[in-house]
């Protein structure tokens, strides 16, 4: 076992909305359990035959090492992951799971603004105990479709929780949602705004924030798919050329593509996890050309122009070779 790899007990499942279960995870060991920052995540080993690795968001306060807590939506288009989160994991299960992990770090802010799309509140919400508990001056918009789909509606509606959280339901009409140019209009002195969603709705608010000039570096954006991504880093997307080096085989990437799913569709076999940039799996040998990297897990470590992340990066030439 890698030294980040900790064994958890899961003391309690509870149903948080439809469709949408918390895990109360415990060291397997008893104890306390490694310290985690608001915006971290969790790489679950999801029990089953796929052998899934899935990020989930710490949503529980920071301050509490004798548990983490985690809360997955089903989502029934994916490749199983999270369904086997609700059919195979059961109270008392013991999992296996990667020390937490934070691309998302709440920075100092005089104020923070906190918008959350759906099952995007789950590092928003970790974050909101906190500024909670350190009497900091923030705000949640929480958007989502239907009041009955909305995980934890209850405990955000009361207090402490009252006064700082507004919610929009939108019916699935997203127009009908948060007037989210209106609400980045007001921006107070000093404040940060964290978003997690949907990809609709973090280019909204990367547009809004342009729109009404909010500084780039005071804008931040956590994406749970990798077509999220490039709403989160909002870079254009354009269409490329990808060479596989052993068969000299040409393959367009079309924009709104990632290399995997065209390498896929040809045929080519790529090792992946969890095709959200976060967890390395289908790192990838460039010969040739320059990588546009999108990912999260090179953040620590530049990767250059010798490898990239297959399910998320992209290239700023017009073509790449890879060694395949
Ligand atoms: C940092 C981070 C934190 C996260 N936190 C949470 C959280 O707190 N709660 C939560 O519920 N989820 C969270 N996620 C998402 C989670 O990791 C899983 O992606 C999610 O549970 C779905 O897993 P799955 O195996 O069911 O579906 P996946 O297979 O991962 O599919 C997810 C979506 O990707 C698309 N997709 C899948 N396969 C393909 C394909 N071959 N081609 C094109 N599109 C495809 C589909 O639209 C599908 O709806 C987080 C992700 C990241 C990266
Ligand atoms: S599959 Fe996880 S980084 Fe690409």
């Amino acid at each position: 076992m890698g030294n980040d790899i900790l064994r958890v007990r899961v003391a309690r499942i509870t149903r948080e909305a439809e469709d949408i279960l918390s895990y109360e995870l415990v060291a397997a060991e008893g104890g306390a359990l490694p310290a985690f920052e608001a915006g971290a995540h969790l790489e679950v080993r999801v029990p089953g035959p796929g052998d899934f690795l899935r990020a989930y968001s710490l949503c529980n306060d920071p301050e509490e090492t004798h548990r983490y807590v985690i809360t997955v939506s089903r989502d029934a288009k994916g490749r199983g992951g999270s369904s086997a989160m609700h059919e195979r994991v059961r109270e008392g299960d013991a999992l296996e799971v990667h020390a937490p992990r934070n691309n998302f770090p709440l920075l100092f802010a005089r104020s923070y603004m906190l918008v959350a799309g759906g099952i995007g509140i789950t590092p928003l919400l970790s974050m909101a105990r906190m500024l909670e508990r350190t009497g900091a001056n923030y705000s949640l918009h929480y958007c989502a479709r239907e009041p009955g789909r909305t995980a934890y509606r209850e405990l955000l509606s009361q207090a402490p929780f009252t006064e700082r959280v507004r919610f929009s339901f939108d019916g699935g009409d997203p127009s009908k949602g948060l007037d989210v140019k209106e609400l980045l209009a007001t921006r107070l002195p000093g404040a940060r705004l964290y978003c997690c969603g949907p990809a609709g709705l973090m280019k909204a608010v990367r547009d809004a924030a342009t729109l009404h000039r909010w500084p780039r570096e005071k804008v931040h954006f956590e994406s749970f798919t990798a077509e999220g991504t490039s709403a989160a880093t909002g870079r254009e997307e354009q269409g490329f050329e990808v060479t596989i080096r052993s068969t000299g085989q040409v393959l367009q990437v079309p924009a709104g593509q990632s290399v995997l799913n065209v390498l896929r569709r040809n045929g080519v076999r790529i090792p992946s996890d969890c095709e959200a940039g976060t967890c390395g799996t289908c790192v990838t040998r460039v010969c040739d050309g320059q990588v546009d990297h999108r990912d999260t897990f090179f953040q620590a470590e530049p990767a250059g122009d010798q490898r990239m992340l297959v399910c998320v990066s992209r290239a700023r030439s017009k073509k790449l070779v890879l060694d395949l």
